[in-house]
C-alpha cells in the first residue's frame, strides 16, 4: 500500500474513534438519566435532589450496574462499536486501494518503462475502468492513446532511418563500382565514364540536399528567404525551364494566368523546387503528344494553382502514398533518377509557406493542386 493510503487508513480511523468516542459519551450521559430515573422511582425522591443523595449514599456505581444487568446487551454493543472501528478503515482503505492507488501504481509503472525506451507499455485496462467515465480512468485512457502515438512515431523514425540507410547504400554502391571498374581497367576511363561518373554523384548529392531540406522543412527550422513575389512570372520561369523537356516528347504546355499579378510572399527558390517537382512528374507521366495545363486563379487573398496532365492519373495507391517520404511507383527507379522524395519535399516546403498541396485525378489525368495565401 502506497503511503497516500496509509494517511488515508489512519486518518478514518482517527474520525471512527473520535465519532464513536462522541456516540460512547452520548451513551454514558442516557444512562446516567434512565439511573437516575430508576433511583428516583425506587427511593421517590425527585430526580432534582438525588444527585445530592446518591453522591452522598455512593449508590450511584451500583444503580448503575443494575440499570445495565438489566439492558443486557451492553457487551454486545461495545463488541460491535470495536468491529465497526476496526473494519471500517479497512474496508474504506480496501475500496479507495481498488479504485485509485491499483491504477495509478500501474500507471506509474508503465510510465517508467516508457521512459526506458518500451514503446509498447500499456496500462491494463480492465471493463469496469473502461466502463468508468471519472477522472482516473480518464487519465489511464489518454495515457495509453500518448503511448500508442509515441510507439507509432518511434516506429516511423526506425524505418525512416532504415530507408534512408538503404537509399544512400544504393548509388554508393553504384559509383564504387564503376570506379573500381576504372582502376581495374574493366571500363575505359575516358569523358563518356566520367560522365555517367558524375551523374550518379549528383544523384546521391540530391538526395543528401533533399533529405536534409525535409528534415529541417518537417522540424520547421527551416530559414526561407522569403521575398514579394509575382507568381506569374515564376510560373514562366518554371515552364521555360521545362520547354525543351517537353517539346522533346511533343507535350504541349499550356499557361492560363490571370493577368493581374498574382502577390505571394515567399521563398522564390523553393517554390521553384516544389513547381519543378511537379512539373517533372507531369512530363514525366503524361504519354507524348500529351498536354499539361498549368492554370492559376486568384480568389479572397488566396491562390489557387493547378497543374493537370494527361496522363494516366495517380494510382489508388499513389493519392494514398504520395506524400510519404521515398513512395515512388513501381516502374521509377533510381537508375532514372527518382527517389521518391519529391512529393514530401513539396508539400512540407507549401506547408513551410503556410499552403496546402492537394492530389486528385481529373477527368483527363493527375491533377495537383496548391493554396497560398495572396498579398
Ligand atoms: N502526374 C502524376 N501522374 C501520376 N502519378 C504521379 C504523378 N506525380 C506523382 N505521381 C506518383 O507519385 C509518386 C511520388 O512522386 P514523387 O515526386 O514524390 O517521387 P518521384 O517523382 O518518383 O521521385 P523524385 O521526385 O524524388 O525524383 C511517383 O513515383 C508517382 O507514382
Ligand atoms: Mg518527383
Amino acid at each position: 500500500m502506497t503511503l497516500t493510503l496509509w494517511g488515508v487508513v489512519l486518518f478514518t480511523a482517527f474520525m471512527v474513534f473520535l465519532v464513536l468516542a462522541i456516540i460512547t459519551e452520548a451513551y454514558f450521559k442516557s444512562m446516567y438519566q434512565h439511573s437516575t430515573e430508576i433511583l428516583s422511582q425506587r427511593f421517590g425522591i425527585p430526580a432534582e435532589q438525588l444527585e445530592k443523595v446518591v453522591q452522598e449514599a455512593g449508590t450511584r456505581a451500583e444503580a448503575v450496574l443494575e440499570w445495565r444487568l438489566t439492558r443486557g446487551d451492553e457487551g454486545e454493543f461495545f463488541l460491535i462499536l470495536l468491529a465497526v472501528t476496526v473494519l471500517l478503515p479497512f474496508l474504506l482503505a480496501w475500496w479507495s486501494s481498488r479504485r485509485f492507488a491499483r491504477p495509478l501504481t500501474q500507471l506509474s509503472r508503465a510510465a517508467h518503462l516508457l521512459t526506458r525506451g518500451d514503446f509498447s507499455a500499456r496500462v491494463p485496462m480492465d471493463k469496469s475502468l473502461e466502463r468508468r467515465g471519472d477522472e482516473t480512468a480518464l487519465l489511464l485512457k489518454d495515457f495509453n492513446q500518448m503511448a500508442a502515438s509515441l510507439e507509432r512515431l518511434e516506429q516511423e523514425r526506425r524505418y525512416s532511418l532504415a530507408a534512408i540507410a538503404h537509399e544512400l547504400r544504393t548509388p554508393v554502391t553504384v559509383l564504387r563500382g564503376r570506379l573500381e571498374g576504372v582502376r581495374d581497367g574493366v571500363l575505359a576511363a575516358g569523358p563518356v565514364e566520367f560522365e555517367k561518373l558524375l551523374g550518379h554523384a549528383d544523384l546521391l548529392g540530391k538526395l543528401i540536399e533533399d533529405l536534409q531540406v525535409l528534415s529541417l522543412a518537417e522540424a520547421g527550422a527551416l530559414r526561407l528567404e522569403q521575398q514579394h513575389l509575382v507568381m506569374q512570372d515564376l510560373l514562366k520561369r518554371v515552364a521555360g525551364d521545362f520547354t525543351a523537356k517537353a517539346e522533346e516528347k511533343h507535350i504541349g504546355l499550356q499557361l492560363d494566368l490571370p493577368l493581374e499579378p498574382v502577390r505571394v510572399n515567399g521563398d522564390p527558390e523553393r517554390l521553384y523546387q516544389v513547381l519543378g517537382n511537379v512539373l517533372g512528374n507531369a512530363l514525366r507521366h503524361t504519354p507524348p503528344h500529351g498536354h499539361i495545363h498549368i492554370q492559376l486563379v486568384e480568389d479572397r487573398q488566396k491562390l489557387i494553382l493547378e497543374m493537370a496532365d494527361s496522363g494516366p492519373g495517380f494510382t489508388p495507391e499513389a493519392l494514398e502514398r504520395a506524400f510519404e517520404r521515398f513512395y515512388r511507383s513501381p516502374d521509377r527507379g533510381r537508375q532514372s533518377g527518382g527517389s521518391g522524395l519529391g512529393m514530401a519535399l513539396s508539400k512540407s516546403l507549401i506547408e513551410a509557406h503556410g499552403g496546402q498541396i492537394e492530389l486528385f485525378n481529373s477527368s483527363s489525368g493527375a491533377c495537383v493542386r496548391i493554396t497560398l495565401q495572396t498579398q
